[in-house]
């Protein structure tokens, strides 16, 4: 790898078999984005610029990494989530595509206050304080996984009240006019369906439910929803396709109305909306 025009076929040389070779392109731009801060235009201009002997080192390093598996958000540190930059770790999630979507349908209404329920990486509080002037709270029962939301929160130059706060152990939430979750929603028996990379490197925590009880943070954020949201407050799920109709009936039972489910990019229903009576 003597200049920049060598390694983008680098990368595919040395990752054929591992991934298909769009999604190695993909690492391959996000990897010199983050080590020359050039996006796939300035690789076309500055094709003929030397690399250093320690840069190039840096990018064998990251294909050692993603020959392992993990994540290349992972191995970066980082991630773009809603055109804002994201600190990763073990102890967060990586922001998702669809959660960007859920985060797009709650900014279309306006709100005073918001409150994110298991916020990780605070992907969903950071963006939708960016966006507008509420008071914006999350909480997350991973200590860990808050240190690194706080440091986006910094990073990105805004103000988040983060608690530490077991869900299934609270009793109240405060008044707020918009409760949003993306809660863990895969099913124990879903793992086998699952990439090596998610399940090897990404928080178990933050992805797994019990078999037996799929809608456990469902209802019970909807329970506390019912009674914390202010009039006419709004409630927002990312949810398993498998269960939409069942949470949708769950929170007509609890006696939310105008209930509505919204497919994904790919097609599947992955978020849900409700609102106070
Ligand atoms: C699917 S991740 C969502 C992370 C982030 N909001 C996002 O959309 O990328 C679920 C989050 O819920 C947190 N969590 C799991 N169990 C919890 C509990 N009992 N109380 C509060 N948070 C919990 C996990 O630590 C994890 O950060």
């Amino acid at each position: 790898m003597e200049k920049v025009s060598n390694i983008i076929p680098y990368f595919i040389k040395q990752l054929s078999g591992i991934a298909d070779e769009r999604e190695i392109i993909s690492w391959a731009y996000i990897s010199i984005e983050h080590c020359l801060e050039y996006n796939r235009s300035d690789c076309i201009i500055h094709a003929e610029k030397q690399i250093t002997t320690s840069l190039s080192d840096r990018f064998k390093q990251i294909i050692a990494a993603l020959k392992t598996n993990k994540p290349v958000q992972y191995i970066l540190g980082e991630t773009e989530f809603y055109g804002l930059k994201f600190i990763v770790n073990e102890h967060t999630l990586i922001p998702r595509p669809e959660t960007e979507e859920l985060v797009d349908w709650i900014l279309k209404k306006e709100f005073s206050s918001a409150l994110d329920i298991g916020t990780g990486s605070g992907c969903i509080p950071i963006v939708l304080a960016k966006n507008t002037n509420a008071i914006i709270s999350a909480i997350d029962v991973s200590e860990d996984a808050l240190v690194v939301a706080k440091e986006n929160a910094k990073i990105n130059g805004v103000e988040i009240n983060f608690f530490r706060q077991d869900l299934l152990k609270t009793t109240t939430l405060p008044k707020v006019d918009v409760i949003v979750s993306n809660p863990p929603y895969v099913l124990e028996s879903e793992k086998e369906l699952m990439l090596d990379n998610v399940l090897e490197y990404e928080p178990n925590l933050a992805l797994f439910v019990a078999d037996n009880n799929p809608l456990l943070f469902y209802k019970k954020i909807g329970e506390l929803a019912a009674k914390s949201l202010n009039c006419k407050g709004k409630l927002y799920f990312e949810i398993n396709e498998k269960y939409g109709n069942e949470i949708l009936e769950m929170l007509r039972k609890i006696g939310f109305v105008d209930i509505a489910l919204k497919k994904d990019i790919n097609d599947k229903n992955r978020m849900l909306k409700a609102t106070k009576k």
